[in-house]
């Protein structure tokens, strides 16, 4: 009897200001798996995961949808349960990082660093946004490269060249959030002085790390492990450090400490023990499942700050790649951009579930969702191939045997052989190598199904001095069904589902595939998996391409009306285009000259993707005309074009009924 395992698992958190997409599931997928595994095996396994609330993002985000960021948190982290749910991924909690758990853990974690003496402070140079008066992210700051001169560039590292350097190494650098040229500022910040844990670290990466990710990890221990600024000046959404007015902890320093929040949350609410599975000294397992990008976090700030502040670490740290769609980087103007939400509504989310297990290696591979093989590999392996050896034998079983299975196998040999793969089949789950998982599973499936095209139960049947033999033939290809579906719960759990009720079983576990099922009865079958219509993935991708470009999912009606006071300040006027030219270095803009009747005036107007400049010329338009004035890098823009928009390339300029002369209030 194997000894029962304590597990801990974790998928990274999703970021509280946008809702989840495809490329999200493969790493909530992963886990699942993995989780749902573990559990079939009699295993104790705990899933937790949150929402990632705080940081600059989620504070303007917020500001832009006018709402305060704990309750746009609370509206996106209640959007994320729901795709948790529609997916089947089985959290046992799910919380966000605003929470009171967090916010203590986070203080006793900092408070026990810096007794510790692992935290310094010092005075640092900083952008700063002199307009909204707050210190600039790097990537809110763009800018020419200081190194190839290309335009419109982050403020930490160029796209073009690949060069880093600071956002006030930017030649003419812009705030983001304001369009103006920040300044400087110093302000002091707190480090996490991450080299006090070098020699730790470097052991616990040996032991704990796939070897595919151990020499990136070896380069960076190369390069000299730097300290970390694990702090914020205000305004920032996120927690006050306690004792350090108007400074914050930094989101990355937060949101790892979310993994225990949640699981400290779950344990207030049940008998798990919170110190069981993080202290030292408990035979108890810890596994973050993460994305490739994030390994820097994951693998040397997380485990040192743990081991700092007298935690475990984790016992291992699995990696996995990116997605891509039809080969290339999801695309809102393709609609490969997908959201789970988008995804759910036209398609049965075990089929995205198994062809990302299909897919899934144990190493960081990026992975391609091909619409078209995904068709054909969910029609082919789980209609055409598992679901069809139970519709191939259930009728048999009903019209001869009266629904009851035969009490004897008729080649016994063949269910054992089917059996005996169940270890192999585990072993490629538990080191999360998946696809080899699905093609031991579909190779069996395609005995089983040879197996009745070999008996030919449809030709036995036509004598009726066969019927016991034929119910026997059908009994053994359910039982082989039901091995088969034993094998692909952890990835398939509505299909299972379907398959425990259609069998008349209870929930399967792993070692019921040692077991055989004779005597008993079965239902009627009914469709268990409808084959994929192209037409769904269709009407998929054009949702995609038509949904709002804002990530944030809609605010609620109410939240969203103004008074008609507010409405009337805003001051809307017909205006002529009196001539239009594209901008050197800005690939999204055209600068109008616009006749307000009274006035002409200068407007840069993010149309470009979609506009010629001579079409527009002696067109009529709708400006907000007392819009306060933007500078930007090429001059300064007076109001707004009004448009339509449903992404980059579907820009529909508003112009009024003929008649209409430039100056006109619009009301
Ligand atoms: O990269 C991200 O999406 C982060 N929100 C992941 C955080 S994982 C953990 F550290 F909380
Ligand atoms: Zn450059």
């Amino acid at each position: 009897m194997k000894a029962t395992r304590n597990i801990l698992v974790t998928s990274a958190l999703p970021y509280a200001n946008a809702p989840l997409h495809l490329g999200h599931m493969v790493e909530y997928t992963q886990t699942d798996v993995w989780a749902r595994f573990q559990r079939m095996q009699g295993h104790r396994c705990i899933y937790v995961c949150a929402s990632d609330a705080h940081g600059t993002p989620t504070m303007l985000r917020a500001e832009v949808a006018g709402v305060p960021p704990e309750e746009l948190v609370q509206e996106i982290a209640e959007h994320h349960r729901k795709d948790f749910e529609r997916f089947h991924v089985s959290v046992d909690n799910y919380l966000t990082t605003h929470s009171q758990e967090n916010r203590e853990l986070t203080a006793e974690i900092y408070a026990r660093l810096k007794r510790a003496g692992h935290i310094a402070k010092r005075s640092i140079e900083q952008a700063y946004d002199e307009q909204r008066q707050m210190f600039l992210p790097d990537r809110y700051v763009r800018g020419s490269c200081p190194v190839c001169k290309t335009p419109d560039q982050y403020g930490d590292s160029c796209e073009s060249c690949g060069a880093t350097y600071s956002p006030m190494d930017l030649k003419d650098p812009i705030s983001v959030v304001s369009g103006t040229r920040p300044s400087v500022r110093e302000s002091e910040h707190f480090f996490f002085q991450l080299g006090d844990f070098e020699a730790e670290l470097r052991s616990w990466v040996a032991e704990h790390i796939d070897p595919s990710i151990v020499r990136k990890l070896d380069e960076w221990f190369q390069a000299g492990l730097k300290d970390w600024d694990i702090s914020r000046d205000a305004p920032y959404f996120g927690f006050e450090i306690p004792g350090e007015p108007g400074k914050y902890f930094y989101v990355w320093f937060d949101a790892p400490i979310g993994y225990m929040a949640s699981f400290l949350n779950l344990c207030r609410r049940s008998v798990l023990d919170f110190d069981e599975f993080w202290t030292e000294g408990h035979a108890t397992e810890l596994y973050h499942f993460i994305g490739k990008d994030i390994v820097y976090f994951h693998t040397l700030f997380w485990p040192a700050v743990l081991s700092g502040a007298g935690y475990r670490k984790p016992s291992g740290v699995f990696v996995h790649g990116f997605l891509t769609v039809d080969g290339q980087k999801m695309s809102k103007s393709r609609g490969t951009f997908i959201m789970a939400s988008t995804y759910a509504r036209h398609l049965n989310p075990d089929y995205l579930r198994y062809y990302f297990a299909a897919k899934l290696g144990s190493t960081p591979d990026d992975l391609d969702l091909n619409l078209d093989d995904f068709v054909a590999r969910v029609n082919s392996d789980l209609v055409g191939k598992l679901v069809n050896i139970a519709s191939r034998c259930a009728g048999f079983v009903h019209r001869l045997g009266d629904g009851r299975l035969a009490a004897e196998l008729p080649d016994a040999p063949l269910l054992e052989s089917f059996a005996s793969e169940g270890d192999a089949i585990g072993s490629d789950y538990e080191t999360l190598n998946y696809s080899k998982a699905v093609r031991r599973i579909m190779a069996l499936a395609d005995r089983a199904n040879q197996y009745i095209d070999e008996h030919k139960p449809w030709i036995l049947a036509k004598d009726p001095a066969n019927t016991k033999r034929v119910v026997e033939v059908c009994t053994l290809g359910i039982n082989l069904f039901r091995m088969l579906i034993i094998y692909l719960k952890p990835v398939v759990p509505e299909l299972a589902a379907r398959s425990e009720a259609f069998l008349g079983v209870e929930p399967l576990q792993w070692s019921d595939a040692q077991t055989t099922l004779l005597g008993t009865r079965i239902e009627r079958f009914q469709t268990l998996l409808e084959r994929v219509d192209p037409k769904d993935i269709e009407a998929m991708i054009q949702e995609s391409r038509d949904e709002k470009v804002s990530q944030a999912p809609a605010k609620s009606d109410a939240s969203e009306q103004i008074d008609i006071d507010t409405f009337a300040r805003v001051d809307l006027r017909i205006a002529k285009v009196v001539s239009a030219s594209h901008i050197e270095g800005a690939d999204k803009l055209l600068r109008l000259e616009v006749d307000l009747g009274t006035e002409t005036r200068q407007i840069f107007s993010g149309i470009r993707s979609a506009y010629d400049p001579a079409e527009l010329e002696g067109r009529l338009v709708v400006v907000v005309a007392n819009l306060k004035p933007r500078k930007m890098r090429f001059g300064t823009s007076s109001g707004m074009v009004l448009a339509a928009s449903a992404g980059k390339n579907e820009i529909f300029l508003l112009s009024p009924d003929a008649g209409a002369e430039p100056g006109m209030k619009v009301t």
